[in-house]
């Protein structure tokens, strides 16, 4: 039997892509419910089987537990859950396998992490890495509907300009973005043993996150090798010519992990590279369906 499904925050940026990915690739459903974040209570879902949080981490931790008790299935796309040892985090062409060991709910990473962790679990394979370096510019829509809008308005502080925060300071010096850019690629690479150091940065672009990726390594890379690599990967495109970079308006719309200005750092130890992906579609929608597919009966 497909699935009813609820889609909670259904009005909000990810809960719109989320519902168009369904329907774009015809995931089998017995309905498709859109669900209002204001004045939610559980139910309003009682007749869905599998229902996605496109919804605030204060919604999802009120209510994820009350709302698989009853053998439904919860896709959180928010951060209540993603540290939580009894929830898979789960990042398609990384570990959709362990999608069974769910106990009712499934979390979907940052919508920062994705590309990244993709690439570098790739290199691992190949390098002893010690230590990654991010510089992330990540569009407006990351922080959700109403930052996006900002960007129009004169007087904001994201209109016309670039802002070194994304998401609340903490007490480190830190922001909570960047602690979840280091913690859950951790996660999601099963702790690497190296070191990774986030500065995330917010710019006034509508979609599509950018990251500047500094990697040091044991051995020294071959440049070759690793372009071969990461192009063998499905749903990875690695821009060969520099100058053919790609831009969070050339990615915008597209599925996948976008690659480019491969190079050496300041030793053949090191090695410098620039990812961009959707962060509406690949950082959160299409995760969530990736995770919802891997569910269906095969
Ligand atoms: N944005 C991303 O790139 C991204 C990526 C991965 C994960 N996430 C996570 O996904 C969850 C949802 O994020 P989001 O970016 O979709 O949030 P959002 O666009 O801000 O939407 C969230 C809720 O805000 C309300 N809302 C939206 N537009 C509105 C408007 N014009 N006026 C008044 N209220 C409005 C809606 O509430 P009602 O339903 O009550 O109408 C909506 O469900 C969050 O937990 C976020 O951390 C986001």
């Amino acid at each position: 039997m497909a699935p009813r499904i609820a889609v909670v925050g259904a009005r909000g940026l990810v809960g719109e892509t989320l519902i168009q990915v369904l329907k774009q690739r015809a995931f089998p459903h017995a309905g498709i419910q859109a669900v209002r974040v204001r004045d939610f209570t559980p139910e309003q879902v009682t007749d869905a089987d599998l229902i996605f949080l496109a919804a605030p981490a204060a919604l999802s931790k009120q209510w994820a537990k009350e709302l698989v008790a009853e053998r439904r299935v919860v896709i959180d796309l928010s951060d209540a859950w993603r540290q939580d040892p009894s929830v898979p985090l789960l990042l398609s062409g990384l570990n959709l396998e362990c999608v069974d060991q769910h106990q009712g709910i499934l979390a979907s990473p940052n919508c920062t992490n994705g590309g990244l962790v993709r690439v570098l679990d790739v290199l691992r394979r190949t390098s002893t890495i010690r230590k990654v370096v991010v510089t992330t510019f990540q569009a407006a829509s990351g922080g959700g509907r109403q930052l996006l809008q900002s960007i129009q308005t004169p007087d904001t502080p994201l209109h016309a300009n670039v802002l070194p925060q994304c998401d609340r300071f903490t007490e480190d010096g830190a922001t909570l973005e960047e602690h979840r850019v280091v913690q859950e690629s951790l996660r999601l690479l099963g702790d690497p043993g190296f070191e990774i150091s986030a500065t995330c940065v917010r710019v006034p672009v509508e979609v599509g996150h950018g990251l500047s990726v500094w990697i040091e390594a044991e051995q020294a890379f071959n440049l070759h090798q690793v372009q071969q690599k990461l192009q063998a990967q499905s749903n990875m495109e690695v821009a060969v010519n520099a100058a053919e970079a790609p831009t969070p308006k050339s990615v915008c719309g597209q599925e996948g992990v976008f690659v480019g200005r491969l190079r050496l750092g300041a030793s053949t130890k090191q090695l410098q590279l620039w990812i961009v992906t959707d962060n509406l579609l690949t950082g959160a929608a299409s995760n969530a369906v990736d995770i919802a597919t891997a569910l269906l009966p095969q």
